[in-house]
């Protein structure tokens, strides 16, 4: 009988005349229907105009084109790894592991500004280091410091627009500059913080350059106290400026195979030091300089002294998202904080599933460098 569709038929109709079934089936549909539009809201389906990581990622390969493997930014770099040897004195401001007297391993990242895995190296791409603190008893701290002193936008739909306005014109294959010049035009914080970065020269490479977290974060100590800060990892090696000389020369990697080099022949050193703000200084605008009279606390010294090409299983597995933070630091309300995060997590998962072909920057000895 249970395969007779005559007994079967009345059945299933006499469940669907049962008002109270009908009810159940009716929240049963309004469940599925505000499940489907939650994931259409945050897919981003109802506001197709909404800048969401996915667009912004999508933005950035239609001005650098598709390179699988690759980051879709900072897309050029070379491995690097060491330790911080922390001196206690963060232990004031802030409870995180790293702050305690010892050594932290690190494993890092050196790269150059830009979608562009094969460019060449050239004074005007921005310099980069990307850190991994990895204390044997404490939570991990990711941070990714560039070598200028300010943002250039204040916020995530400025930086779009910005990328946007870099993106090659068909005819030339190039820029636009008119449209570059607009956008300063239309954003004064950017033509002011232009004026600053142009204020400060570049350094003849990665070795002497120092690196700016420029977004503000916020210590948090033992005791719960919240202080604003700004971190840099200062140089060591003597400032010395960046030369046309340098960008002359042939080689296309000159400034990564400088780095291999001094790494090779001897450790670089960093001081990392913690600017402490005060209840004045803009925490949600990276473009704004604090005081220079602020408090800078050095908190202790970086040292690399391994350097080696991407590779599976090093840095070029690893996403830096600024928001990776131990207990004892915390994000403050930077609107570009919580954008980073999301296109860094957007740039990973589209990397991680592609074919990988070699990075341009490669070390001597297979990969191996110091
Ligand atoms: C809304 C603003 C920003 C957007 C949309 C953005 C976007 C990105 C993306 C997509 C990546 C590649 C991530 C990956 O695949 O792992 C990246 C890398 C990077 N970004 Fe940003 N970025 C922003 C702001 C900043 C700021 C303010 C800084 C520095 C203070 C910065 C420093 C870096 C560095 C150093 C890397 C390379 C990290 C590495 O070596 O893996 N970015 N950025």
């Amino acid at each position: 009988m249970v395969n007779d569709p005559s007994s079967a038929t009345p059945y299933r109709l006499r469940a669907l005349a049962d008002k109270r079934i009908l009810a159940r089936l009716a929240v049963i549909g309004a469940v599925v229907l505000a499940v489907v539009g939650c994931f259409a809201y945050v897919g981003g389906w109802l506001s197709p105009n909404r800048l969401t990581q996915a667009r912004m990622i999508d933005t950035f390969q239609e001005v650098n084109g598709v390179h699988p493997g690759f980051r879709r930014n900072h897309a050029k770099g070379v491995c690097i790894a060491g330790y911080l040897e922390s001196n206690g004195q963060g232990a004031r401001l802030s409870k995180a592991a790293v702050f305690r007297p010892g050594r932290v391993p690190i494993i890092g990242r050196l790269s150059l500004a830009g979608g562009e895995p094969y460019m060449a190296d050239g004074p005007a791409a921005v310099r980069s280091m990307a850190l991994a603190f990895r204390p044997p008893d404490g939570e991990e701290w990711r941070t990714a410091m560039i070598d200028i002193p300010v943002f250039l936008v204040k916020d995530p739909e400025s930086f779009w627009e910005q990328l946007l306005a870099s993106r090659p014109d068909p005819a030339t294959g190039k820029p636009d500059p008119a449209k570059m010049k607009d956008f300063v035009a239309r954003h004064p914080e950017t033509a002011r913080a232009l004026e600053i970065v142009k204020a400060n020269p570049f350094s003849s490479g990665f070795a002497n350059s120092s690196y700016n977290a420029l977004d503000a974060f916020r210590f948090v100590s033992a005791s719960g106290a919240s202080t604003p800060v700004r971190w840099s990892m200062a140089a060591v090696d003597p400032f010395e400026p960046e030369t046309p000389g340098q960008s002359a020369a042939q080689d296309k990697n000159y400034l990564f195979d400088a780095a291999i080099a001094r790494i090779g022949q001897a450790p670089v050193q960093w001081r990392l030091v913690v600017t402490v703000g005060q209840s004045s200084d803009p925490t949600d605008d990276a473009t704004i300089p604090w005081p220079s009279t602020r408090e800078h606390i050095d908190v202790g010294t970086l040292t690399i002294n391994h350097i080696e090409g991407e590779a599976p299983g090093n840095c070029r597995d690893v996403n830096f998202d600024p928001l990776v933070l131990p207990s004892g630091i915390e994000p403050s309300d930077d609107p570009l904080l919580s954008t980073r995060s999301a296109t860094y997590s957007t740039s990973f998962t589209r990397r991680a599933g592609e074919t990988k072909e070699p990075s341009a920057v490669q070390t001597p000895a297979g990969g191996k460098g110091a």
